[in-house]
């Protein structure tokens, strides 16, 4: 089962970014069904590097998107970008020493619930002031 669906109540009005972030939301999903239905570590590492570069891909766009528009917490939000890739780096090797696939879930459950609350409280932010801004 679905950790998470995406909705519209995520969106961040710029199509380009949701499109972006539906694609992480099923990385983390696929990751997370692979882990419960007992995939191998080939399989799971396999489908933590797609995510990690969807990740990537993602972060570079809405760093540009902010970055083009003087975004006042730019730092803020590319370091909470950094935090994520961290902690992709930590799964990786938890899905690598293969040692505890209950601790490799718990950090993905993690991982989902972490990146939920940054769009909602930090992209959905910067759609905001674009809004404000007129640029939306
Ligand atoms: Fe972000
Ligand atoms: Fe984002």
């Amino acid at each position: 089962m679905a950790l998470l669906c995406w909705d519209e109540s995520y969106s961040v009005r710029i199509k380009e970014l949701d499109r972006q972030h539906r694609k992480i939301v099923e990385g983390i999903n696929r990751l997370h069904d692979s882990l419960k239905l007992g995939g191998g570590k080939e399989e799971t590492v396999l489908l933590l590097t797609e995510l990690r570069t969807h990740m990537q891909e993602h972060f570079q766009t809405e760093e540009g998107y902010l970055k083009a528009n003087d975004y006042a917490d730019f730092s803020d939000h590319c370091e909470q970008h950094q935090f994520f890739l961290h902690r992709l780096n930590e799964l990786e090797e938890r899905l690598k020493k293969r040692r505890s696939v209950k601790s490799a879930l718990t950090l993905v459950q993690q991982l989902n619930q972490q990146q939920v609350e940054h769009v909602r409280e930090h992209d959905q932010s910067y759609t905001k002031r674009l809004v404000e801004k007129g640029v939306l």
